[in-house]
């Protein structure tokens, strides 16, 4: 059987067995013995297609459990990781990393986070100066008044109650318009961002939520509280990057992260801070700021994803601890709130 066959007869395989743990071991023993990379039009575009096949299989039971808990450990969720993968491998491009670049992946790989270089956080400015404009005009329209997160974040998919994570000195800006949304793609691709996501993930990557808020002081509104130490509990492979506006000190309450013992590793502390960080996999907090120290934040979750020509950008929503199902298509195109009806 020449290796292409060798390849379709796989999928066959994996198309009967989708949902089921046995798939876990065929991959497994795919993985240990590798077939070459296919080079050929021809050939990828029949695994494109066998691969689809299996994501319109997998989509029902992944959507099925999602919200579920156990979501961090979900197997559909791991083998869409490893189906991304396999066609990644297949069809993508090797990414283009220099040193710094491939350091700041092994950072991420071995420490869980990795702050990011000064040259990335000035392009990546380019496009979040923007947003953080954004959350102005909306916070001090918002004043005192609490919101409600929208919609999106209590149907979203972490399990708990998603309710309970918002906290009301935390004030949100609930969407992020298009326009931005483009100019980050573009800003990912200047930064070689999108290139060290690539070979982090070792797929496709896609942005499931944005979720940019104003940290305020406890006591500046009534009510409101701190975060504490914890993981996230989000679906495997999932990692956030996060940005803060200005000059950031511990008086901010900055980001922090702890190793076993809880002892601070890192502190997201400077100009214009921010970092990669696999928030699932290693401690973190951020305390409330002191009186006059508030703390402007954006928050990013990514995900491995299949195919790039599918939406990289999914939603700017509110609470990237509860970001939208993007197994979900239909729900990916919807929006809670347009910003031209936010800034009336
Ligand atoms: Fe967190």
């Amino acid at each position: 059987m020449d290796r292409i066959n060798k390849i379709l007869n796989l999928f066959d395989v994996m198309n009967n067995f989708v949902g089921s743990p046995e798939i876990e071991s065929l991959w497994k023993k795919y993985l240990e013995n590798p077939v070459d990379k296919i080079v050929k039009e021809q050939e990828r575009s029949s695994i494109r297609s066998r691969i689809k096949t299996i994501q319109e299989k997998f989509s029902p039971i992944v959507i099925k459990n999602v919200g579920k808990r156990g979501t961090s450990q979900n197997l559909a969720h791991q083998l869409y990781w490893q189906l991304a993968s396999i066609a990644f491998h297949f069809c993508g491009e090797e990414p283009n990393c220099n040193a710094d670049e491939r350091n700041m992946v092994d950072d991420l790989r071995s420490k869980k986070y990795c702050e990011l270089s000064s040259d990335i956080r000035t392009i990546l400015y380019k496009c979040f100066g923007r947003i953080f404009e954004l959350l102005n005009i909306y916070s001090e329209k918002c004043g005192n008044n609490y919101v409600h997160p929208p919609a999106s974040v209590r149907h979203g998919y972490s399990f708990g109650d998603t309710r309970k994570k918002i906290l009301r000195n935390q004030r949100f800006c609930p969407c992020v318009p298009d326009y931005i949304l483009n100019k980050m793609a573009e800003v990912f691709a200047e930064s070689h961002l999108d290139q060290m996501l690539q070979l982090y993930f070792g797929s496709h990557f896609c942005v499931s939520n944005i979720r940019p808020w104003k940290y305020c002081a406890i006591g500046a509104v009534a009510g409101g509280g701190e975060t504490g130490v914890h993981l996230d509990l989000l679906p495997p492979g999932t990692i956030k990057m996060m940005m803060f506006d200005g000059d950031i000190t511990v008086d901010h309450g900055c980001f922090e992260t702890l190793d076993g013992k809880m002892n601070v590793t890192y502190q997201a502390i400077g100009h214009h801070p921010g970092f990669l960080a696999d928030s699932c996999n290693v401690h973190h907090r951020a305390l409330s700021p002191k009186p006059g120290f508030e703390r402007d934040t954006i928050e990013i979750t990514m995900m491995p994803f299949l195919f790039p020509e599918e939406k990289i950008f999914v939603e700017g929503g509110c609470c990237s601890g509860g970001p939208l199902n993007p197994f979900a298509h239909d729900i990916w195109m919807k929006r809670i709130y347009e910003p031209t009806e936010l800034l009336k």
